[in-house]
Formats: C-alpha cells, structure tokens, sequence
C-alpha cells in the first residue's frame, strides 16, 4: 500500500482530536503500518464553523456520499454521532467494503451485532474501543487481554461528564447547571447531554462492556437506570460530613446464565478507589474467576484522550488491511436468554 486514505465523518471534540493525532504522530503511523496515513475527506453539517484544527475548506463536505462512495477512502472513522442516520452511513460503508472505527456507543449499544455481521460478511473490521472509557483500552482487554478468563463483575465509573459534574459539585460547592455547562464548553458531554445526566450513556457503556464480557448480546431495556439530576449539592455536602463521596456507578454481574446491570448514584466511603476517580476520569473493576481483582483507569473522555483510542483501532485496522485479515476478528455477540427470570 503506498498510502491509507481515511474518510472522517464529523469534526467536532473528537474528530478534530483525530486529525491531530494523524498528523502529529505520522512518523509513529508510518512505522507502525508501513505507509502514510492521510485524511481524505470529512463530513460535516456546517461548511462555514470554526473549528479546533486547520483543515482545507476542500477537504470538508456535506454529502455523505462524497465520503461513502469514494472508491480510494479505504477506513471510515465515524466520530458524529447519532443513530438512525449514523447506522445508514455505516451500512452504506460496509456494503462498499469500507472498513470502519466508531467511537459511537449509542449505536454500537443498540446495533452493534447487526453492524458488526455485516461488516464479517464483508470481510471489513468494524472496530469501537473509544466506545467505553474514552481513552482507556478497555475493550482490547476484555477481548484479548483476559480472553481465557470468565469475568464475573465488572463495576465502575464509565461517564466522564457525570463523574466531573459531582465531583465539582463535591469538591466546589458548584451548582449542578453551572457543572454541566462546564463539562460541555471542555467537550466531555453528548451534543444532547440528557443521555449523560440520565445514566443513559453509561447504560449502555455498561451493555457494551457486558456483551464483550459476558459473551452475551445485553437488551438494553433490561439495564435499571437511575442519573444524577435528582443530586444537590446539598446532598454530597451531607455525604461528604458523614465520609462518603457520591459517584454514579456501573455494575454488571453475572452469575451462570444470569446477568443483572444497574447504573445508579451510589455513596462510596471515602478511602474506596472509586471515590478518587476525579473529573472527567474513568476507571473499571473486572473481576475475572481465574485473575481474580483487575483495575483499568484513564480519562474517560475528550478529545486527544478519546481520540488516542480512535486512532489506536485505526491502526489495528491498517495492520489487518496489511495481512489481508480484515473482518476475521469481530467478536459478534450471539443473543441468550439472559437477566432474571420474569417475576424475579
Ligand atoms: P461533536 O458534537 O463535538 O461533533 C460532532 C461532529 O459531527 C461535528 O463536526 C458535526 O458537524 C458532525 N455531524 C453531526 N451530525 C452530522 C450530520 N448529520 N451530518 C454531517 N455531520 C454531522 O461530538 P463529539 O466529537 O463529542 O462526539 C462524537 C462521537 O464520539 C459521539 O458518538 C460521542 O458519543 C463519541 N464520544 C465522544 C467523546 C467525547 O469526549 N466528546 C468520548 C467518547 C466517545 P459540525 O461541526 O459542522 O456541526
Ligand atoms: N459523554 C461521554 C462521557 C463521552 O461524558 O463519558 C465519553 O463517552
């Protein structure tokens, strides 16, 4: 291959993190896949915003297709969001044998195993570690890392915009609203941050994490949720005089064939590892029968750190494309029957 070409779709926190990364760390790409690596063409809906990176006005775009159906676009990193129309443009690329990295959980949580067969079927990767905990290598670890394990737990703080709102509330007396904004000027909240504050996101981070330890493809109606929009400052004032520290925690257990996952504002006492995890940061507990207690902590979100994980697939992508082993790697999530039994 005498270079890789990338079609980006969206330039927003993460995409422009994406571009820097390619461009500042060519050197590290060149070595690690043979090549250059360039960004071909990006989709964006506003031609005319400022944006975080330079790029040439002619490499932007607003139709999908001059992106999809570009035959020399070899890697499509969807970086967007959204769902319905995302999962189109995905479909769209796959059908063209275009492989894909996603950082999109909303989608991968909701269709991930119809993508992800599609893409086997066409012999292309689909791969989504940025995903889960932004900057941290969580996926890779639960599918390659701890593969000869059976996990049995797995329990964290997998929202980076929640985790920052408490902990500023917590340690600042800020108010809630005044948190939130924050967290979305610093680009750690969804466009819609609802999801964020409703535990939504971390629902289905928890799901995606589930279905990779698990082994088992997770509805996400069966995950009970609970955000963080009823806490006051008053509340964590209280927790804090008593020795807790509030954060909103994932936990996905599993027992047999039984699987049951919550994401709820849990207290902490406070000399708990998770209570330290500050701001935007992450960090997961996987306990697996044979290794026993793993700890895996990081930035769960933002643009280098999240786009580090984009570009990390992208060049396992590349690698792949080199030995000619591209869609032989997915990890397709098979439905059982799983969660408590009705009445439970
Ligand atoms: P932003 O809102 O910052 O950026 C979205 C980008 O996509 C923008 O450039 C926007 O164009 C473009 N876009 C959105 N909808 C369309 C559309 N219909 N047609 C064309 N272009 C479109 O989002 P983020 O970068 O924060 O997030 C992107 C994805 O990464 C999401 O799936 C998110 O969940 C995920 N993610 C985000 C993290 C973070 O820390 N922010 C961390 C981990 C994952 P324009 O700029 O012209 O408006
Ligand atoms: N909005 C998400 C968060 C981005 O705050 O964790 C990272 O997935």
């Amino acid at each position: 291959m005498e270079e890789i070409s990338i079609g980006l779709l969206g330039l927003g926190t993460v995409g422009s993190g994406v571009v820097k990364i390619i461009e500042n760390h060519q050197d590290k790409l060149i070595h690690q896949v043979g090549c250059p690596v360039k960004v071909k063409k990006i989709l964006v809906k506003d031609l005319n915003k400022e944006r975080a990176v330079q790029v040439e006005q002619a490499r932007l775009t607003t139709n999908p297709d001059e992106v999809l159906n570009d035959p020399e676009i070899d890697v499509i990193i969807e970086v967007m969001g959204g769902i319905d129309e995302t999962k189109k443009y995905l479909k769209q690329a796959l059908l063209n044998r275009k492989n894909i990295v996603t950082a999109n959980k909303d989608l991968m949580a909701l269709h991930g195993a119809e993508l992800l067969t599609i893409a086997s079927e066409n012999g292309c990767d689909l791969f989504y570690e940025a995903s889960v905990a932004g900057g941290i290598p969580i996926l890779r670890s639960l599918v390659d890392g701890l593969a000869s394990d059976r996990i049995t737990k797995m329990m964290g703080i997998v929202n980076g915009t929640t985790n920052f709102i408490l902990t500023k509330m917590a340690k600042f007396g800020s108010a809630y609203e005044e948190a939130l904004k924050e967290a979305q000027e610093l680009g750690y909240a969804e466009a819609d941050p609802t999801a964020d504050v409703e535990g939504l996101d971390a629902a289905r981070k928890m799901a995606i994490l589930s279905t990779l330890g698990f082994s088992m493809k997770i509805d996400l109606d069966d995950v009970k949720v609970k955000g963080i929009t009823g806490i006051t400052e008053n509340d964590l004032e209280y927790a804090k005089q008593l020795g807790y520290t509030m954060k909103l925690i994932g936990i996905a257990h599993r027992e047999g064939e039984k699987v049951e996952i919550s994401v709820q504002p849990t207290l902490l006492v406070e000399s708990h590892p998770l209570a330290s995890v500050q701001d935007e940061f992450n960090a997961v507990y996987v306990y697996g029968e044979a290794v026993g207690e793993t700890m895996f902590y990081g930035p769960g979100a933002g643009s280098l750190p999240t786009a580090t994980a984009v570009v990390s697939d992208l060049v396992g992508v590349m690698k792949n494309m080199r030995l000619g082993v591209t869609g032989k790697s997915a990890v397709i999530p098979q439905y059982k029957k799983l969660l408590k039994e009705p009445g439970e």
